[in-house]
């Protein structure tokens, strides 16, 4: 199984932004830990971080024929982006929406997901990095 990892705006700060609400730890620490454990687990993983919702969505096309699975933390596109929701749509494999926070205990705004009813997607909120690691466990389980 190959798996895509993105992660959406602002994410590229992590360790420096927010620390008491997304913890110390950079992406790349996390992307670090995830392909020791891709590694260990002998799963294929490929890693894209962006800023941009476009150039999120043209990854997700661009890989979506290698991708079995995705696991994406859409940042604050989560909560308004309903182009990356189509892609993910389309996308149409299993995929996981990671988020460190847990967004339902934080402002209104962030309590809503456009990608709420895919019936491709599960959520993992509020468990920090270790809710990326629990989604590459959970999407290699046999
Ligand atoms: C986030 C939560 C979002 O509301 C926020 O905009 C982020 C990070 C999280 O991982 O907790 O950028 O997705």
């Amino acid at each position: 199984m190959n798996i895509l990892i993105l992660h959406g705006p602002n994410l590229n700060l992590l360790g420096e932004r927010d620390p008491e609400i997304y913890g110390k730890t950079t992406l790349d620490e996390i992307n670090a830990e995830l392909q020791k454990k891709a590694d260990s687990l002998s799963v294929p993983v490929r890693i894209f971080q962006s800023n941009h919702e476009g150039s999120l969505i043209d990854h997700i096309h661009r890989e979506r024929k290698w991708g079995d699975a995705l696991i994406i933390n859409p940042g604050a596109f989560t909560h308004y982006s309903y182009a990356l929701r189509d892609a993910i749509e389309a996308f149409s494999k299993p995929t996981i929406e990671v988020h460190l926070s847990d967004i339902m205990k934080r402002e209104e705004f962030r309590k809503h997901s456009v990608l709420d009813g895919l019936k491709n997607v599960r959520r993992i909120t509020g468990r920090g990095a270790e809710g990326y690691y629990e989604a590459l466990r959970s999407l290699t389980i046999k």
